[in-house]
């Protein structure tokens, strides 16, 4: 291992990068997302050379108006796992960024499996403290399997546009309803609430909408954003909410828009507390949609600490 080096990726380096493999079982994002990230002045990506291979990538995002350091899409090829290759590349991303003055946080979002594999160090070297878990419920279905028909629409629920998504973070009230962790995570992404990440929230593949209650507060907001995968279309449908009562309505609603969209195998992933995940599950239960991973219910960890 000792015939590495560590570069920042280039548009070049995308069929290296694509083999190091499928690292999310057909779920993966980064061949969607890679152009994205070069075109991002915010982020930066590197990858880990062994000889002329890539064995190993990771993507360094600055968001939150350059506050908050999050290191996204990481990953090692089989074959060269649990020999430090992770570590080390972790370690000269920081390194590279010691000297950026706006920095104050570092965060990292990860499934519980790999954050219990790896608790020790996360919390005892690293210093990581967990500041958000949320529950993921996966399934797949098939295009056929949203032909149905909905039911009547109700005058409450209301289309988000970036706009619409600006005044509801301007909305002190409203931000304690829906984001009381002063954080979203939006498709994995743990925002602060803050207006300058509205391209991180509202992006080109974002699908989001509002229930209005009868005092006109918003009770909730579900933002669905969709990525091409090799299983079909990954749809991410993340959860605010003080009330659920009309969760089944969103649901139906996001279905619509992903008939109109694809004509592909889908994988949704509804994303939401565990406060209300029994009531998002028996929603699909009664939609008849049948769980991606029978019995895996997996979480999103959010891990946070100052920048050093
Ligand atoms: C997780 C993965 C990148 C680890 O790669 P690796 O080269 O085998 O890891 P290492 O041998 O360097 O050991 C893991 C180190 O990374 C750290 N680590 C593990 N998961 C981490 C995460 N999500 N974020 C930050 N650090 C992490 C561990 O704390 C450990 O640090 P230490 O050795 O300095 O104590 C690799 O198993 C992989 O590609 N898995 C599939 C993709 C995936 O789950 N990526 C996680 C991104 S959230």
């Amino acid at each position: 291992m000792s015939d590495y080096h560590i570069r920042l990726a280039t548009v070049g380096d995308f069929d290296g990068v694509m083999d190091i493999g499928d690292v999310y079982m057909g779920a993966d994002y980064l061949r969607h997302r890679y152009h994205s990230f070069m075109d991002d002045r915010n982020v930066r990506s590197y990858v880990y050379i062994i000889g002329k291979q890539i064995v190993g990538f990771c993507s360094v995002h600055l968001i939150d108006d350059g506050l908050t350091f999050l290191v996204r899409a990481g990953r090692v090829k089989e074959g060269f796992r649990g020999k430090g290759v992770y570590s080390r590349l972790l370690k000269h991303v920081h390194a590279e960024h010691k000297d950026v003055d706006s920095i104050k946080y570092d965060v990292i979002t990860t499934r519980n499996y790999n954050f219990e594999a790896w608790k020790k160090s996360l919390e005892n070297t690293y210093m990581y403290t967990v500041s958000s878990r949320k529950t993921i419920l996966s399934y797949q279905l098939e295009t056929e399997d949203i032909e149905r028909p909905g039911p009547t629409k109700t005058s409450y629920l209301e289309e988000v546009t970036s706009s619409t998504m600006t005044s509801l973070l301007e909305d002190e009230k409203i931000r304690d309803t829906l984001f009381p962790e002063g954080k979203m995570i939006i498709n994995w992404v743990p925002l602060r609430l803050f207006t300058s990440n509205m391209k991180y929230i509202m992006t080109p593949d974002t699908f989001a909408l509002q229930s209005i209650s009868d005092n006109f507060n918003v009770s909730l907001l579900t933002v669905g954003t969709s990525t091409e995968c090799k299983l079909g279309l990954l749809y991410n449908i993340d959860v605010f909410a003080n009330d659920v009562t009309g969760l089944c309505h969103h649901i139906i609603r996001h279905f619509e828009h992903l008939k109109a969209l694809t004509q592909k195998q889908i994988v949704l992933q509804i994303v939401t507390s565990s406060d209300f995940c029994k009531t998002a599950d028996d929603i699909m239960k009664n939609l008849r949609i049948s769980s991606f991973h029978k019995n895996l219910r997996t979480e999103i960890i959010s891990l946070e600490k100052g920048f050093k």
